[in-house]
Formats: structure tokens, sequence, C-alpha cells
């Protein structure tokens, strides 16, 4: 293997197996490939093909299955059923389909990296642009194709560079392990809203931004990650499945494609990309899948859209690093772990970012990043987990005891955080309500304080408490109940539109201060815990309509009008 690269792709055997060259010492090349080995034998050919690990990029991305290393499992399974047969290739994006091109950039101009030189219509949802790749030089347009039917093969432009006459067609080639360039990083000032309240409200997350969510088994990471896919307003949305079982990620690919985009009412898979690899494919390919998936989904940032990437379970991936690692005999560190592990994960959530783009025009695009955490035994302590919260800004701790009492989403409003807080309050002030930061800032101050009072009562019982105690309890459970959970079945509850986020919680914040006062005017506190306002408020969420939010306005008024008729105690007013 004289010659030969590191991270270059080979084929190996008669079979032509893919794979990628990890590790090189003189002429002996360690090769990771990515299908199954069994069967090789000592003199099959071994051809290397002078490119690193790629993702071909161009038009049909867009409701495609993928697998680790970029293989379409949908064609691979019309030409080779359902068991897919060996070193079988099949070319990223459909060849022979037929795509409308409208060019927009003009013969002649000057051209570089980004500039976008025309654009594919290429589902009702997604507008898909063809721009110069970053790699060639700038230069002189020297022939646009005119607006009609390409396939991603055939030449659109000819740019004259300092290096000679380069050609640019629908589609183009990117090593996967190379995050693609920007022009300079954002920041992150503008939330990625997920209709998901406790996300929204308390924990937010930014266009750009990264987060985790760690979770024991069956405690809802896969529930939450499909709920940020169907609801978040990002523009396109990757899943990947990276070695979660075989039956759950067939769940993905059966569920997916019957799935409404909520914005446009059109199926979601016309702005959606999976990856899939289970846990009985081969684990190269599944530590290979989140870079293809991220390159991917660099691809669209750079067009100027939100990207949306969630990886379901990034533990899983880091199984398959310590598998390879293993097989190396390289010197493990924490559990197995290889000692780069955390390297490999600031790799991944580096390339989160909401960034202007190379070239023509001006565009902002954003790749936001969360990655599912699968702790051994739900201990967030283990190498995975806590190398991972180092590199994430966004923490979304599920609690096996929330899941338990079917409190869902199972996020840990105590050990949960989000960096972002700050950084979007102002879009929340501008464009949902300037009493978003407040109104938050005190409910979660009454969630802190009730965490504090339950441990009083562990130890004293509840009778211990002043009333004013007591009704912090009383609103805490409320908003928990009427704000917190939210059933990811439930038609309308789903999805909570920002102003309804706003709306509700200003409703318990507005009971909290009104019972406040009336326990100082001397209202005994069952009086304030009989009142049936207590139901409707907690049940507000799927009662109300997200289309008629001006009752919860009504709502409000009918909270002020039960208290205004709650009479003194007569023992105090005599
Ligand atoms: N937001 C939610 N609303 C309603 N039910 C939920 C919600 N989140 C989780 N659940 C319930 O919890 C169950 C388990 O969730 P999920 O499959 O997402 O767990 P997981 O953490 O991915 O588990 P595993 O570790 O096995 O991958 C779901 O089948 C569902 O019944
Ligand atoms: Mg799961």
């Amino acid at each position: 293997m004289m010659g030969a690269k590191m991270y270059e792709t080979v084929y190996v055997g008669e079979e032509k197996l893919i794979g990628e060259i990890i590790k090189l010492t003189g002429d002996v090349a360690f090769i990771q490939v990515y299908e199954n080995t069994s069967g090789l034998r000592p003199g099959e050919p071994v051809t290397a093909t002078g490119r690193p690990l790629s993702v071909v990029l161009g038009p049909g991305l867009l409701g495609s299955v993928y697998d680790g290393v970029q293989r379409p499992l949908n064609r691979l399974g019309e030409i080779s059923g359902g068991f897919i047969r060996r070193g079988i290739q099949v070319d990223p994006l459909d060849r022979g389909r037929r795509w409308r091109f409208i060019p927009s950039a003009k013969k002649g101009s000057e051209v570089g990296p980004g500039d976008v030189l025309g654009v594919v219509p290429e589902t009702p949802l997604v507008e898909t642009k063809i721009m110069v790749p970053p790699d060639i030089h700038p230069g002189k347009l020297l022939e646009i194709a005119p607006e009609g039917e390409y396939t991603v093969d055939d030449r659109v432009a000819v740019i004259e560079t300092r290096s000679g006459r380069v050609e640019v067609g629908l589609s183009h080639i990117w090593p996967v392990r190379r995050g693609r360039p920007f022009k300079s990083r954002l920041n992150p000032e503008v939330p990625l809203t997920t209709g998901q309240r406790v996300l929204d409200t308390f924990f937010p997350m930014s266009k750009g931004g990264t987060a985790c969510i760690p979770g024991a088994f069956g405690t809802g990471k896969t529930v939450t990650l499909h709920q940020l896919a169907k609801w978040s307003d990002a523009k396109v949305i990757f899943h990947i499945g990276c070695g979660e079982r075989g039956n759950e990620e067939s769940e993905v690919l059966t569920e997916f494609p019957h799935l409404v985009d909520p914005y446009s009412g059109r199926p979601l898979m016309e702005r959606t990309v999976l990856v899939a690899n289970t846990s009985n494919m081969p684990v190269a390919a599944r530590e290979a899948s989140i870079y293809t998936g991220g390159t991917m989904a660099e691809y669209f940032r750079d067009m100027g859209y939100d990207v949306l990437l969630v990886a379901d379970s990034t533990s899983r991936w880091a199984e398959a690093l310590r598998e390879i690692s293993g097989r190396l005999e390289e010197m493990p560190a924490e559990e197995g772990y290889p000692s780069y592990l955390a390297s490999r994960l600031a790799e991944f959530y580096e390339r989160a970012g909401r960034v202007v783009t190379l070239g023509n025009p001006e565009r902002v695009g954003s790749v936001t990043l969360v990655g599912a955490v699968s702790p051994p035994g739900g201990d967030f302590t283990e190498p995975v987990t806590t190398h991972t919260m180092r590199f994430i800004r966004t923490f979304w701790a599920l609690d096996a005891n929330l899941a338990y009492t079917r409190h869902y989403p199972a996020i840990n409003w105590i050990n949960s955080y989000s960096a972002y807080v700050e950084t979007v309050a102002k879009w929340w002030h501008e464009n949902v309500s300037p009493e978003w930061a407040s109104l938050r800032a005190e409910a979660y101050g009454l969630l802190q304080r009730e965490a504090d009072l339950l441990e009083l009562v562990r130890l004293l019982g509840p009778e211990a408490l002043p009333d004013e105690e007591k009704l912090i309890l009383d609103v805490a459970r409320m908003i928990r109940e009427g704000f917190l959970q939210q059933s990811a079945y439930d038609e309308v509850d789903a999805y909570c539109p920002p102003k309804k986020q706003v709306k509700l919680l200003s409703l318990f914040v507005l009971f909290h201060k009104l019972a406040r006062e009336a326990l100082a005017r001397g209202v005994p506190l069952k009086d304030i815990r009989s009142l049936p306002v207590i139901p409707k408020i907690i049940r507000a969420k799927y009662e109300i309509r997200n289309d008629a939010l001006e009752e919860l306005d009504r709502l409000a008024q009918t909270v002020r009008e039960a208290f205004e008729h709650l009479e003194l105690a007569p023992q105090i007013s005599g």
C-alpha cells in the first residue's frame, strides 16, 4: 500500500467492499471496511481511489434514506431485495433523473466559491441552490446553461480559473471528515423553536446551537428527537439513526414517510433526509454516519437554510469507535473507549453553527446538532455523557423517575440547563412577548423553590410549612402539570406555538400573584385550593386550540374574577 494516504477510500477484494484507511505504518495500511468482511482471503486485490471518504451533494438528497456511507437504502432494496448484497454499488444520487435548472448567474461575470449559479426546485418545500463548490478558485463564468432539464452529471457552468477551466455540474463531491468552509460565525441569538414548552421556554435551543439528551433506557430520547424533527422551525431535517435496534430503526423508516409537515401540510420527507445504521449493520459505517450526515447538513446550510440534525444515539456511535479502536489494539482509556473519544465528539459538535456563507448573494444558514446519549444505567458520570457535556451548550436531562410517573417529556428541570437563555431573550421580546424573560424567571423560580421546599417537607411533614409556602407547592404543581407536561400524542398539545407558551405561563404567574394577595387579605388557603378555575388553567394547554389563543385572555379574566369573588374568612373579617 505504498503511496496510499490516511483516510483514503479503497475497494477491498473481488467484491469491491468499500473501506477507508485508518492507520498507515510504512507500506502497511489498516483498512476499516464498511461492509461485512467474512470470506475475504489473502491475495485479493485492494484498489485505492485517491480520495477520502466523501459524499455526493446535489439535487436528490431530500427524501432519501442512506446508510452511513451514503448508499441509498431504498434503491439498494429495489436492486438487491431486503438483504443488501455485499459490494453492491449504487450512486447516492439518481443519475438518470432530470431536474429543472433555472440559471441566475450571468455569463461573463466573476464567480467564486459559494456563489449561486442557479436553482433547482427540488421539492415543493425546498429549492436547492446550485453553488460554485468551495474548493474551486474564483474566475470568469465562461458558460452557463440555459433553463432546462439536466441530470446530476450534466455540466451547467464553465469557469475560467487561474488553474484552468473548471466544469461545474448540478452535483459535487465533498469529504465527510472536513467541515465545509464559510465566511464567518454569528452569535446564537435566534432560537430554534420546537413547540415543546419545557424546551422553548425553560431550556431554549438556538439555531446553530448544540444540545444533548441523555437518558436511561426508555426515558423518551427517541420520542423527544422525533418531536424536534417534526416541529422545529428548521428548513431541512436530518435524522441519523446510529446503531439503535433494527426494529426501532425500521419504525423510523416506516413512520417518517407518513409524517406531515405542520407548516405546509405537505409530506415531511420533502425536507428530510434519513441516515440509518442499525446495530446489526457494520460498526464502521455507523462511525462514519454522523460525519456523512453532518456534511450533507452543511451543504444545505451553505444554501442559506436552517438545518436541524438529530442523532440517535451518540452512545452507539461511541461504541462503534470503541470497537474499531479495540481491533486496532490501541491503548484503551476510560471504560475501554479510545483516548480520542473526546476529540471526536468535539469534532462533531464543532460542526454546528449559525454562519454567513461563502459567496453571493450573502446568505445566513445554520446547522443545529442534537444528540441523544444513552448512558448505561442512566449514570451521567460515564465517559460519553461527561465528554459530550463539555462540547454542548444545552443539556436536556431525562429523568427515569419522571418517566416512571409518566411525567412526559421527562426532562428534569433542575438538572437541565441552556446557555442560550440570555442570547435568545431579545428574539422572544421582539417577536413573541416582552414578558417572556420575566415570566420565565418567575416560573422557574417557583420550580426551584418547590424543590427546596420538598426537601423540608420530607423532613418535617407538609403541615410544617406556612401557607405562602404551601401555595408555592400548589402553583409549582400546576406549572408541572399544566405547562411542563406535554403529550407527544395529543392532537393539540403535541405542538405549542411560542405565543401560547407565553400566555399559558402568564396564567400560572397571575394565579400565584392573586393567590398570594388573597392569602395576605386573610382568605384561607383551602378556599383558594377549591377554586374551580384551577383545573381549567391546567387543562388549557389542550382544551384551548392553538388557533384560538384569545380564549387564554378570557381565561385570565376568569381567574381575576374568581379571586374577586373570594369571600374573606368570617373569623378574620369578624
Ligand atoms: N413526550 C412524550 N409524550 C408521551 N409519551 C412519551 C413522551 N416521551 C416518551 N414517552 C413514552 O415513553 C416511551 C419510551 O420513549 P422512547 O422510546 O423515546 O425512549 P428512549 O429513551 O429512546 O428509550 P431507549 O433507551 O430504549 O432508546 C414511549 O414509547 C412513550 O410511551
Ligand atoms: Mg430510543
